[in-house]
């Protein structure tokens, strides 16, 4: 069983989800998987209600705010999420902290709303690629890491863990196999000793940057790779299907 979940970013608005949900057809093999999609927040209505969805796809919100609600133009909040067909939040994504320079502390606190929601969340980490240079691998991800473990809704909160380098997101470059169990040993030897070896067995940790129908394989079979978060190649209902398909 492997985690295979698309994040569209700001792709597909309505017309393009429905479009999407009606071309895709889950081959054999998808079956023993758990699906997720991560569509834009002004799409997540039409992916939840969309009739040609196959149900076995479950859906995610990319970002939320902390808050339950207030002036905060522009921001959804948890409750909002669910109630529009979310199971599922991305929280940390390296774009929501490169691009808008969200910290630590406000992913932390989104973790925290998302589990007081009932929301599994999808906590993000990631180095640079400075940083990779720098030996500081380790450093940054158990740090992005910590800050989410620290608010968990105690030991039994199901959440997910998604290593997406950020040299290899949206550029064709792929960590090799070895650089991704490396990293996810790292991630679940601190899941271990936080959380206990069970928890830590049970917590899926994806894998994101450049995978594609043709690494996919590849990828899920490297040790303690357990699941996939695929961006560009999860816009075509076809590539996204052959994913969808690979087992570990
Ligand atoms: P790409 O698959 O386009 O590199 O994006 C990865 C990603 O950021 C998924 O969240």
């Amino acid at each position: 069983m492997a985690v295979i979940a698309g994040n569209w970013k700001m792709h597909m608005g309505v017309a393009d989800t429905r479009a999407f949900f009606a071309a895709l057809t889950l081959q054999e093999g998808a079956g023993g998987n758990e699906l997720l999609i991560f569509p834009p927040a002004v799409s997540l209505g039409a992916a939840a209600t969309c009739p040609e969805r196959d149900p076995r796809i479950q859906l995610g919100a990319q970002n939320i705010h902390w808050q339950d609600g207030g002036a905060f133009t522009g921001e959804t909040s948890a409750a909002m999420a669910c109630e529009a067909g979310a199971s599922h939040v991305l929280v940390g994504h390296s774009e929501r902290r490169h691009v808008f320079g969200e910290t630590n502390e406000e992913v932390a606190l989104k973790v925290a709303a998302g589990c007081r929601h009932g929301l599994v969340p999808v906590v993000c980490v990631g180095e640079t690629l400075s940083e990779r240079q720098d030996g500081r691998v380790d450093e940054v991800i158990l740090a992005q890491l910590d800050a989410a473990l620290e608010v968990l809704d105690g030991d039994d909160q199901r959440f997910m863990v998604a290593y997406e380098p950020v040299w290899a997101i949206g550029t064709g470059e792929t960590a090799t196999p070895d650089d991704a169990a490396n990293a996810h040993r790292t991630l679940r030897t601190r899941l271990e000793a936080v959380l206990g070896i069970a928890a830590a067995v049970r917590t899926p940790i994806l894998y994101g940057g450049s995978v594609k129908p043709a690494n996919a394989a590849e990828l899920l079979s490297a040790s303690e790779v357990d699941g996939v978060l695929v961006g560009g190649a999860s816009l075509d209902p076809q590539s996204f299907a052959e994913i969808a398909a690979t087992g570990r």
